[in-house]
């Protein structure tokens, strides 16, 4: 399957975001910390919650889906604490159940993670807090497991700040006895969803968004209704697509406050910013100024918006640099870019573009999400056809991209085959 587009329209009109993938599978995974009864709503219905709601399936959770954005959970008949399969093993977040069946039944054991091939991505940080926590986890035949006699609250500090091992933590000490301190927290929203998600189950957690969070363990977590709050990322990816389709778009059903440091970058580029309640209308202009960015957890420019606005650089007025302070395998795009006529080259953890006028449609390859949204963003502003292959990891986290893209004017299909991709090129030429 690939996306293929016909560059060169401004993106103009209304967009609805979808809720959080990164809230979301942290929340799936505390639904069945309890026994009673959970629905979630606004889910994204994307790849990643689809793997992660089977894995649920097959440990024993009940899942019903009575709408595709609603899910209802029910964790009570939960038969192992062995999750493996192939499709787990490809996702980042499956490590969520450690921290919730840790939490839950003392005993975990989780295939190791997989997830966008972005950098290291280890897991140690993980293991450090519920070592802390007086369980004992480590990595076992490719399996993380973790057990425990008794789980006891504790000081956790996270020598580097990640979303990961703070929600993965936060779980396991919902239900330890005592109180457990993470320090140098993240402080991203999902965080603060999973937390005011567990909350509503019962929990006692405070700080979250704060660089300490203090959980109170409780005896147990019971049934919650619970809504997603929306996609910082999505929203960000379509604000970007405004600006380098010189479009004209507003991104609706969002948290204004969440997109402080995207609209900052938006502004410094010359777009206009006017915010509302829940929307953000992005309005740009013919030619974009360049910038310098730098990467850095929240409330900083996330790591996941950094390939979005590198395609906005490629075509700014100006030279710029990207500094990339999370992953260190973040800008292969720009080798894809180069292939439109990008003028971009990265060294280690630095990206140094400058903007050229234009991009030409090529053939170029997804490497991981955030880098294959952004290559459909390149190839929505650039002259002529642009095919983006490896679509598989989009679709782990953009719900309907291609859909929402043609709602805003976008000339841009799936095609599965040769023929259907003939049929798209004789319709627009
Ligand atoms: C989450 O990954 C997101 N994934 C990523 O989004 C996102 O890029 C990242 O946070 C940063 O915002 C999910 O939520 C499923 P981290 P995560 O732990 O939790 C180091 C997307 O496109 N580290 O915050 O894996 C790590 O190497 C994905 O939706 C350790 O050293 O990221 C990195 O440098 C891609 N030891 C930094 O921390 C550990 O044990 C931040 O990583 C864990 C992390």
């Amino acid at each position: 399957m690939q996306y293929i587009m016909k560059g060169g329209n401004p993106l103009v009109g209304d967009v609805l975001i979808s809720g959080a993938k990164n809230a979301a599978l942290g929340i799936l995974a505390a639904a069945v910390m309890t026994d009673d009864t959970v629905i979630i709503d606004n889910l994204p219905d994307v790849q990643d919650i689809n793997v992660m709601l089977s894995a649920l399936e097959e440990i024993g959770v009940s899942v019903e889906r009575p709408d595709r954005h609603v899910v209802k959970l029910n964790g009570s008949n939960i038969h192992t604490v062995r999750v493996d399969n192939e499709y787990i093993r490809q996702m980042r977040a499956g490590y969520y159940l450690v921290g919730a069946l840790l939490g839950k039944y003392r005993h975990a054991e989780v295939a190791l993670p997989g997830g966008c091939n972005i950098g290291q991505r280890p897991i140690d940080l993980h293991l450090k807090g519920f070592n802390s926590l007086h369980a004992k986890a480590g990595i076992e035949h490719g399996m993380v497991v973790a057990d425990a006699t008794e789980l006891r609250g504790s000081h956790v500090y996270m020598d580097v700040v990640s979303v990961g091992a703070t929600i993965n933590v936060m779980l396991a000490a919902a239900l330890a006895h005592g109180d457990t301190f993470i320090e140098n927290a993240a402080r991203e929203p999902h965080v603060v969803d999973v937390a005011n998600m567990l909350n509503s189950m019962g929990a006692n957690i405070r700080g979250a968004g704060t660089e300490t969070i203090r959980i109170r363990g409780v005896e147990r977590l019971h049934g919650t209704d619970y809504s997603i709050i929306p996609d910082q990322i999505e929203a960000g990816t379509f604000m970007f697509a405004a600006a380098v389709t010189r479009g004209d778009v507003t991104v609706k059903n969002i948290i204004p406050k969440h997109m402080e440091a995207i609209c900052s970058k938006l502004k410094d580029m010359g777009c206009e910013i006017v915010e509302d309640d829940d929307t953000i209308r992005v309005v740009s202009r013919p030619r974009l100024i360049s910038c310098n960015v730098r990467t850095s957890p929240y409330p900083g420019f996330p790591t996941d918006m950094q390939p979005q606005i590198g395609v906005a650089m490629c075509l700014a007025e100006g030279s710029g640099i990207i500094n990339e302070s999370i992953f260190e395998n973040r800008f292969k795009y720009l080798d894809e870019l180069t292939k439109m006529g990008a003028d971009a080259k990265a060294k280690g953890m630095t990206a140094f573009i400058r903007g050229v006028e234009r991009l030409t449609g090529a053939e170029v390859n997804a490497l991981d999400l955030r880098a294959g949204a952004a290559l459909v963003l390149a190839g929505l502003a650039a002259d002529g056809i642009t095919t983006v292959n490896n679509i598989h990891y989009i679709l782990r986290g953009y719900e309907n991209f291609d859909e929402k893209l043609r709602g805003l004017g976008a000339v841009i299909e799936i095609v599965k085959d040769p023929k259907e991709s003939r049929k798209f090129r004789l319709r627009v030429s």
